[in-house]
């Protein structure tokens, strides 16, 4: 395959079709319910329109910019998604390869493939851990140690899950992850049960989620927390009074309540919302580099991708996720250009039509 032969990152979406078993695939690509919120994400980008600049004498731009304490080459980061070896083989790893070559940020999911320690190895770029509560809390404890011990720089709680979400597609192409291919950060007895990937999530979640989980967490580690799955200005209002270091917009790339708005709807009232006084990430629909100037002129710092990478993964490994992240890359610079802002911070609501 000649991945220079593909221009846009959609592209990579049939190829990883071909290369992965039909159930894996269906766990990749579904949301919840009809699929609205789903479609909704990549449709509300499409309705943005933005406004040229011109004449401005740029020959360069800088894509460059900082979450948290971390610098990055690119605003685009990659969202934390389970189990990697569904999609090939070195899994996690390659992500991280490939990520450190852009400059970009790995957020590594609990339920990742291979150990937190492994990937961390493999990383030259900065990363983060997603955490999911687990039922016994010193489970949860040791991750987080293990978290802070192997580098990563925050912890990424996902709120959005009070039990995951209902998958029609899912449940029609019923899929139980071959035995190589369990969540590696825990041992047998704790998490290494082989049923559906939901049905893991479900087992561990535990026993509900509520504010004081995120006070528990203060409490725990000095690591920053950034909670993923905000999706309305109340529930950012509790994040900050609660401490949250920084909030990802996204409804969990339309896998958990169908029928939310699309994460890029959304993103202005949480913005208004913590008046600047934390960071704003948003993932969700991101496919092009356009979408990431109209969510930086919204006020997101910077987005996430989910399925872009793992298709690339699926499609070719490292180089597969490498060759999504050159793609947007090429495509946001172009854009910037063609904006006319030398810098991401630069852009701002007047570039919105
Ligand atoms: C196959 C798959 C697995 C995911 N697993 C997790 C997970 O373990 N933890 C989590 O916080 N989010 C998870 N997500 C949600 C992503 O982090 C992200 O919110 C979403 O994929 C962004 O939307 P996009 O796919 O349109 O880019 C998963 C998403 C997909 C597609």
């Amino acid at each position: 395959m000649d991945l220079e032969q593909i221009f846009a990152v959609d592209e990579f979406e049939e190829l990883a079709r071909a290369a992965m078993d039909p159930g894996a695939f269906a766990y990749y690509y579904g949301g919840a319910e009809q699929e609205i919120t789903l479609r909704e994400n990549i449709a509300a980008f499409d309705r943005y329109r933005l406004r040229p600049r011109v004449l401005r004498g740029l020959s360069e731009v800088d894509t460059g910019s900082t979450l948290l304490d971390a610098e990055v080459s690119l605003p685009i980061g990659l969202a934390p998604t389970a189990l990697h070896k569904l999609a090939h083989p070195d899994g996690e790893c390659a992500v991280a390869r490939a990520a450190g070559k852009y400059g970009a940020l790995q957020i590594v999911a609990t339920y990742s493939s291979y150990t937190l320690e492994e990937v961390a190895e493999a990383a030259s770029g900065p990363l983060w851990f997603q955490l999911y509560m687990n039922a016994d809390r010193s489970i949860t404890e040791d991750l987080i140690s293990r978290a802070g011990e192997a580098g990563y720089g925050a912890i990424v709680l996902t709120v959005d899950l009070a039990t995951p979400g209902y998958r029609t597609r899912e449940y029609r192409n019923w899929f139980v992850p071959p035995p190589e291919v369990g969540p590696a950060n825990f041992t047998v007895g704790e998490g290494a049960i082989h049923s559906s990937v939901s049905e893991l999530v479900a087992n561990l979640t535990g026993d509900g989620y509520s504010w004081s989980i995120v006070e528990w967490l203060r409490e725990l580690t000095e690591l920053p927390i950034v909670l993923k799955g905000i999706m309305t200005a109340e529930d950012a209002a509790l994040a900050l009074e609660h401490g949250a270091d920084a909030l990802i917009v996204s409804n969990h790339g339309g896998r958990q309540l169908d029928r939310s708005p699309a994460s890029i709807d959304v993103l202005g009232e949480v913005v208004e919302a913590v008046e600047g006084q934390i960071e704003v990430y948003l993932d969700g629909g991101i496919r092009r580099g356009t979408d990431v100037l109209i969510a930086r002129a919204l006020g997101a710092r910077a987005v996430f991708i989910g399925r872009p990478y793992l298709w690339g993964l699926a499609a070719a490994g490292a180089d597969g996720v490498a060759r999504v992240l050159d793609i947007l890359q090429t495509q946001l610079v172009n854009g910037m250009l063609n904006l006319g802002v030398a810098s991401l911070d630069e852009v701002t609501r007047e570039h919105l039509a």
